[in-house]
């Protein structure tokens, strides 16, 4: 597990002012949380989740109280001013509706209106001290430059409340129990605070605490532990505690956020009453196996999955998608939280969410986006249980798609040791033939050879190699314009010796009496966008590239797409030029500058945010379907068919539609992506003839 960072949260910032006050006998300037410069009185902290010690909502101490600002009118200005109230030299941004999480209590600051060079806070304008109309969820957060203000006295707050956060949770296994397989799933509670591990006082410990720890650590849902055996364990151990009265509602994503005590020094053994915090968490389905729980039956247990993650580079994150009416969608990132997120991260078997990312952080998706305004409470089994919005395109676009990334179980999988061989000194070869779906956690889980390696060392066989990349491209095809695009054309043979030539007609058109005749030609246009995270660029460098002297340009992909006709059985009766384009950005989103020219021997390549268009009337851009005879056949478009390049999604690069075929005209239409559909979606549209058509050429 990778150490999660984890700040104060406000329910305990009044538990830290009781322990300091305690301690200390009377506030200590060293550790008051406070600025004094122009604000006199006033107190500043920074608070919120998941953040870093730069950055998180603020808030005000006045007159006592701790209270947050309202995002109404709030500037880069007024986050300059803060920041420096805070002790850093300037803002570098701020945040809204409470993306650190909602504070409690006051709202001290509305409307508030700074120039940017106030010393303090009270020479801007604002509704005054208290007076606001807004909720938490409008709580402003600032994300200031990580640099101290000379002379400033360091890290006051943050210092502070530093000392006093769980940094980590593990789960500690019974000893004398044997070796127990990844992930543990059971055992004494130990939590990671600044200075070392550490028990936790159980009194009062409460299965809504399990819940927190075992989302922490990667599980969707906790279990009733064996009290006993671990009672009669304690008895012969010693422990230093190091929290206590933890008390959780359970909808918490970490373990700071609940309310809890930390011990005073010299004070660890005691917990009166009580023992070492056991916890017992149930693995999601996709850990079941190999933590040795019962397997649960892969075949649907409930029904389809209704959700899913797109485009991250692991198990556990990504774009958050939902499933309504047959048809996947994304989710609006409006008041997208931590709260939602984890409902999502364990309704897919995971943990709680670590982030609850905006803005299309993980991608854009394409289609339908079915939620807004999600807001869950944490405890729904589902983000359908949570009170939302349906929204229609107009109110929210792609580039607000919500994404989300999970805690998962620590599996020991992460941490294997990766070694780079010169090819020349491989001494054996353990696997080979490997299939993998991209799903599977680690190697030994694709598909391969049995014991028996067929690959022997010879001169054409090469051991494998990869490249790691945190981020990748993700093609799509705009199933819509295809639909819209198709038309039929008989072209006459003069008129095709360049396609000829690239191989763009049927095998029947060499014996065809050239220069007279025509061919019959399906042609549409496509429009490849790249919606991912990286550049999408050919796997060759452009020495390897080739020059076509018919159409003027150099192709940098042997395959990028396969145009296909294929009967409902999916047998293939016509198929199209195995196209090897030319790669560039045709067009690119708004704020998104055009990187790639096929021009002038430039460089090949489509843009994150831009798309390629090959429009339907250039040459090659067409399947050839004078033998086809009339009937319903799918029409299908497959993007970068033998994974030459990286994506970080190959489920959607397959496009389909019903095409019907009367030997005279064709109608396309239902143009979808492969994953656009539920299964059941899917299964009603092999399932020719389609009802209704709407395309008559
Ligand atoms: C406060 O800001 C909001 C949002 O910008 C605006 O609608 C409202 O009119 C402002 N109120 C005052 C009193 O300035
Ligand atoms: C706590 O223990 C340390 C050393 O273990 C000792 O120096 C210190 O005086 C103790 N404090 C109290 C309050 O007992
Ligand atoms: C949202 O749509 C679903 C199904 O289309 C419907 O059942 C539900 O009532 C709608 N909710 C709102 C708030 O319009
Ligand atoms: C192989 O390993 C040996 C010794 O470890 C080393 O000297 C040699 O350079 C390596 N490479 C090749 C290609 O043999
Ligand atoms: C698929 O359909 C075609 C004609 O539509 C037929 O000739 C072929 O035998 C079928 N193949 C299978 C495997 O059913």
């Amino acid at each position: 597990m990778r150490p999660v960072s984890v700040w104060q949260w406000s329910p305990w910032g009044l538990l830290l002012c009781l322990l300091c006050s305690s301690c200390l006998g009377s506030p200590s300037p060293s550790t008051a949380p406070e600025k004094r410069a122009g604000s006199q009185g006033l107190r500043f902290r920074l608070v919120g989740f998941p953040r870093k010690p730069f950055e998180g909502r603020v808030e005000i101490q006045r007159a006592g109280e701790w209270g947050t600002i309202c995002d109404d009118d709030f500037t880069l200005q007024a986050a300059h001013v803060l920041c420096r109230e805070l002790g850093f030299t300037e803002a570098t941004g701020w945040t809204h509706s409470a993306k650190y999480g909602p504070g409690t209590g006051r709202i001290w600051l509305d409307n508030l209106s700074c120039s940017g060079t106030e010393q303090s806070v009270t020479d801007c304008t604002s509704r005054g001290w208290g007076n606001s109309d807004c909720t938490h969820d409008e709580d402003a957060g600032v994300i200031c430059k990580d640099q101290r203000l000379p002379g400033f006295s360091d890290s006051n707050v943050i210092e502070v409340e530093h000392h006093l956060q769980v940094e980590e949770v593990r789960l500690r296994p019974a000893v004398g129990r044997g070796r127990r397989p990844l992930p543990v799933t059971e055992g004494l509670v130990e939590v990671r605070l600044l200075d070392g591990w550490w028990k936790v006082c159980d009194k009062g410990w409460s299965s809504h605490n399990s819940h927190v720890v075992c989302g922490m650590l990667g599980f969707p849902s906790e279990k009733r532990v064996n009290a006993a055996f671990y009672r009669l364990l304690a008895q012969r151990q010693q422990h230093s505690f190091g929290l206590h009265g933890v008390a959780c509602v359970g909808t918490e994503a970490h373990l700071s956020l609940c309310f809890l005590e930390f011990y005073r020094a010299n004070d660890t053994t005691r917990c009166p009453g009580g023992g070492p915090a056991v916890v017992s968490c149930v693995p999601g389905p996709l850990y079941a196996a190999s933590s040795g729980q019962k397997k649960q039956q892969q075949s649907k247990p409930q029904g389809e999955a209704r959700m899913r993650l797109k485009g991250g580079a692991h198990p556990g994150e990504g774009r958050v998608e939902v499933l309504k009416a047959g048809t996947w969608g994304t989710v609006c990132d409006r008041k997208w939280d931590l709260h939602a997120a984890s409902v999502v991260c364990r309704e897919l078997g995971f943990g709680t969410a670590r982030e609850a990312l905006r803005g299309a952080r993980m991608g854009q998706g394409m289609g339908a986006i079915h939620l807004s305004e999600v807001r869950c409470s944490g405890q729904e089994p589902s983000l359908w249980k949570c009170p939302h919005k349906n929204i229609t395109a107009e109110d929210c676009s792609h580039v607000q798609d919500a994404a989300v990334r999970c805690n998962l179980p620590y599996t020991g999988l992460e941490t294997k040791e990766t070694w780079y061989w010169d090819s020349g000194n491989i001494t054996e070869i353990v696997m080979s033939g490997v299939r993998c779906t991209g799903a599977e956690l680690s190697l030994d889980q694709c598909a391969h050879h049995g014991t028996h390696i067929a690959c022997k060392r010879t001169e054409t066989r090469f051991t494998a190699g990869v490249i790691c990349s945190e981020t990748a491209s993700d093609l799509l095809l705009h199933s819509a314009l295809v639909q819209e695009t198709a038309y039929i054309e008989d072209r006459p043979l003069h008129m095709l010796y360049c396609a000829a030539e690239e191989n763009c007609l049927a095998r029947s058109a060499h014996l065809a009496n050239w220069p007279y005749g025509h061919r019959r030609l399906l042609r549409f246009s496509s429009q490849i966008h790249n919606l991912g995270r990286a550049d999408f660029r050919p796997k060759a460098g452009r020495h390897s590239w080739v020059w076509h002297e018919c159409h003027g340009h150099y192709h940098s992909m042997d395959i990028f797409t396969h145009y296909d006709i294929l009967t409902p059985n999916g047998t293939k009766v016509a198929e199209g030029h195995k196209a090897s384009f030319c790669l560039e950005d045709t067009e690119c989103q708004e704020d998104v500058s055009k990187r790639y020219e096929c021009a002038n021997f430039g460089e090949q390549g489509i843009t994150v945010g831009c798309w390629d268009l090959y429009r339907h009337d250039i040459d090659c851009q067409w399947i050839d379907i004078t033998d086809v005879k009339p009937g319903n056949y799918i029409l299908q478009v497959v993007i970068n068919p033998n994974f030459e390049v990286a994506e970080s999604d190959y489920t959607n690069n397959a496009m389909k539609c019903n095409c019907k075929y009367d030997g005279h005209r064709i109608w396309v239409h239902n143009c979808h992506l492969d994953d656009a559909f539920s299964e059941e979606a899917n299964k009603r549209f092999e399932r020719y003839p389609g009802q209704t058509s709407n395309q008559i050429v």
